[in-house]
């Protein structure tokens, strides 16, 4: 981070010490309107944060110094940002809409394989929507299962239930990823294997717990289909009609047994958890229909286009990105919440927390020396109101700082009585509750027994910001998902860390292989740490070996 520059937000910060948000408001009459914007369907108030003009330029300056301009450029023209795997970060191709778009990695024009592989997609989707897939006892695929983890599962899964409206609700879908059988068991007990089509959906068609997942989901089809009087023979073939692979990787999904006519690619410069809108989103377009699926990339693409071009003062990723910093590095907030006031944006925040946390929890900066600031937040959140009775009290009268995006949508998708005005008006108040809080002297005037006046008593000064959009649907959905990528691009540059690699998930996935070799050998080879050994050993005993 640019020491002046972040030397100049430091002074202000201590200059404003006791400039409350409350304070901010009752100075500034138009304070609302000018800390707000609009972007790509979605509305933005981040008048609730301790911010002033003043502070704002200075946040600004920070990027200015960390050549944002010029990175996101960089990111957008398919240069080699992700150096330490050397390849290029071009998840924004995907939903590239501009028909004449021509973007090149290495030579080749990227555009004209985004294109062709959404037509598959598209083709392959209408085939099973329509009932003309058939499945190996001649009945239409009902049921569809994607078996995948991180963000080969995290982005279908979120973007599944947000767009739960527009699904075809005579299929049901089913998302399997953790290596628990517990989870592929659950799923197979709801299925019949002749209406199930299983999406193999990996990037390297390597991850243990997909390809076990995957394998054992094989055999369970292959003894379903001899069950159902097919010989071994014709249930082996019958794999071809029932299983379908989204990958990198066609070697590894042609020794796995698919056809790789029916395997779906994508490319090494969409990182996992920026594919959702690559052919790792086909269980969402085979759920929400081809036309749905492009109103979702628009979405995307609009927010992409608000980003690439709009001053950062107006730029709302730029902006929710610095807020994020001055918190994080300025106020030493650790953690970071986001609160969907929406029951369709259930897994927003688990999908958030992958984006953010695999991005930009590095230590070391782009010369690969150990950073002197903090980077990359604890990103958390629920769905409200549920989120009010559960941990709100913490972030209204707990001792840490914890700054929350309100994320609400004016329509609902299912009108019953006041329920959405009342759901819309605890997210409203939320905010209004944080920013400006109860004094004692309003408790005492409210009657509050002196001796109860600490206890009801609420500081406020609590940031946050809101999001608003008209109605949650495949285009403010992509929006959304691509205004948080942004957020946490801007951030990396700013932090100056590789935001598009994940050295740091490996060593865990090497020792599970060495772990589960003790697990399962005659003789445990004692090579690990006296804990692991011990654990080791009481596993051993308990299942008898
Ligand atoms: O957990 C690490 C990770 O590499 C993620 O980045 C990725 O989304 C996930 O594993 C799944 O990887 P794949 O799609 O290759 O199976």
């Amino acid at each position: 981070m640019d020491q002046q520059a972040w030397e100049k937000i430091d002074e202000l910060i201590d200059k404003n010490q006791n400039v409350t948000i409350k304070d901010l408001f009752a100075s500034d009459k138009d304070r609302a309107k000018e800390f707000s914007l609009e972007a790509a369907g979605w509305f933005l108030d981040y008048s609730k944060n301790r911010v002033d003009k003043a502070m704002m330029k200075a946040l600004l300056k920070l990027a200015e110094k960390a050549n944002l301009k010029e990175e996101i450029e960089n990111m957008f023209t398919g240069k080699k940002i992700n150096v330490t795997e050397g390849r290029a970060v071009l998840h924004t191709a995907l939903r590239n809409c501009d028909k004449n778009a021509k973007i090149m990695v290495d030579r080749k024009d990227v555009m004209k394989d985004v294109r062709k592989v959404l037509n598959q997609m598209g083709d392959f989707t209408d085939t099973v929507r329509s009932g003309k897939w058939k499945g190996f006892s001649g009945k239409r695929i009902k049921y569809v299962v994607n078996i995948g983890i991180g963000g080969s599962d995290l982005g279908p899964v979120m973007a599944n239930i947000a767009l739960t409206p527009y699904t075809k609700r005579s299929m049901k879908f089913f998302f399997v990823s953790n290596v628990d059988s517990t989870h592929l068991a659950e799923t197979l007990r709801e299925v019949k294997a002749d209406q199930t089509l299983f999406i193999i959906a990996s990037k390297t068609f390597t991850t243990q717990e997909t390809m076990s997942n995957a394998e054992a989901a094989k055999e369970w089809f292959i003894a379903q289909a001899v069950k159902a009087g097919l010989s071994k023979k014709d249930a082996a073939a019958a794999v071809a009609k029932h299983f379908v692979a989204v990958s990198t990787a066609a070697k590894e999904v042609a020794d796995f047994g698919i056809d790789t006519k029916n395997m779906f690619v994508f490319w090494d410069w969409v990182g996992g958890r920026y594919s959702l809108p690559s052919a790792i989103g086909l269980s969402l377009m085979l759920s929400i229909g081809r036309r749905n699926y492009a109103k979702l990339l628009r979405g995307y693409y609009k927010m992409d286009r608000h980003f690439r071009t709009a001053r950062f003062e107006r730029n709302m990723p730029v902006i929710m990105a610095l807020l994020g910093i001055l918190y994080h590095n300025g106020y030493g907030a650790e953690s970071y919440c986001i609160l969907p006031y929406d029951q369709y944006l259930s897994r927003f925040p688990a999908y958030c927390q992958q984006m953010d946390m695999e991005s930009n929890g590095k230590c070391v900066d782009k010369n690969g020396e150990k950073v002197t600031y903090s980077t990359g937040p604890i990103e958390w959140g629920e769905p409200g109101t549920n989120g009010q009775h559960s941990f709100y009290q913490l972030i209204h009268q707990g001792t840490h700082l914890i700054p929350c995006d309100f994320i609400g949508c004016s329509r609902t998708h299912n009108p019953i009585g006041d329920l959405h005005d009342k759901l819309m008006a605890n997210l409203f108040a939320q905010t209004e509750a944080l920013a400006f809080g109860k004094t004692a002297e309003e408790c005492r005037a409210e009657g509050v027994p002196e001796k109860l006046v600490p206890f009801k008593t609420f500081e406020g000064n609590k940031p946050t910001n809101t999001l608003l959009c008209d109605q949650l649907t495949p285009e403010t959905l992509g929006a959304l998902v691509a205004l948080y990528e942004h957020k946490v691009f801007v951030q990396g540059v700013i932090w100056n860390v590789y935001s598009y690699d994940q050295w740091g998930v490996q060593l865990g996935k090497v020792l599970a292989k060495g772990v589960l070799s003790d697990l399962t050998a005659k003789k445990p080879s004692g090579k690990h740490d006296a804990s692991t050994n011990q654990l080791i050993a009481r596993y051993r005993k308990a299942v008898g070996r």
